[in-house]
């Protein structure tokens, strides 16, 4: 399963990076503004910092809702930066601009995704990634995990390329049960990743070795 970090902040996507797990990066734009990034310049200069410290794919939301308005940003975002993914959602206009632009070959992530015909409009549309937001369902008394479950039954039934990228993860056991039902793809923060490090044996353990090698030397 590939790791993303779904996050605007420098700091969290390099230490990541430096744990050299790191596949990849998704962005919103409450992520930006959760970082005190506006405006559109500063965004998009945004998005290229970030090119810069990752070698995965990068995802970039689009603001406009409309199809003419999501294929000019979309083509804007493609323009910075190979590593850049167009982020769009999963409305109508926004199934128009995934096909449009996987005809074209650039790479997509259909986001805001609740629901497996959402997952499967996505993927007849070409996305190269499909985000359905396991915490968001959580929050509401249904079982987000499910959801990932029915959309890789799904693609499997028809082969469907398009990479099931688990979104809204908050937490590590999201990510661990993720792994377990077949989630190409899951994005959280740097906590949700560095959480997956830590076991008290560990420390026990590694704090005994130390000890015990201190004694001989
Ligand atoms: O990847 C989607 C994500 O940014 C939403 O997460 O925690 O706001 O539901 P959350």
């Amino acid at each position: 399963m590939k790791f993303f970090i779904d996050t605007a902040n420098l700091s969290d996507i390099s230490e990541a990076e430096a744990l050299g797990v790191l596949d990849g990066v998704t962005t919103n734009p409450s992520l930006m503004a959760k970082e005190g990034i506006t405006g559109t310049e500063n965004i998009l200069a945004h998005y290229t910092k970030i090119c810069d410290l990752v070698s995965g794919d990068v995802s970039a939301e689009v603001i406009a809702t409309d199809l003419d308005g999501m294929i000019k940003e979309g083509e804007a975002l493609a323009a910075l930066h190979p590593q850049i993914v167009v982020k769009l959602p999963m409305i109508a206009d926004g199934v128009k601009a995934c096909k449009y632009f996987s005809d074209k070959g650039v790479k997509t992530n259909v986001t805001l995704v609740f629901s497996a015909g959402q997952a499967l409009l996505a993927a007849k549309a070409g996305a190269t990634y499909v985000s359905p937001f396991i915490g968001r369902l959580d929050d509401i008394s249904t079982d987000g995990l499910t959801l990932i479950e029915e959309i890789r039954m799904i693609y499997d039934n028809y082969g469907f390329q398009t990479q099931i990228l688990a979104a809204s993860v908050r937490h590590t056991m999201h990510v661990i049960n993720c792994a377990k039902i077949g989630s190409d793809v899951m994005t959280g923060p740097l906590s949700s990743i560095t959480g997956l490090l830590k076991h008290p044996l560990t420390d026990s353990g590694l704090a005994k070795f130390l000890e015990d090698y201190a004694k001989g030397n």
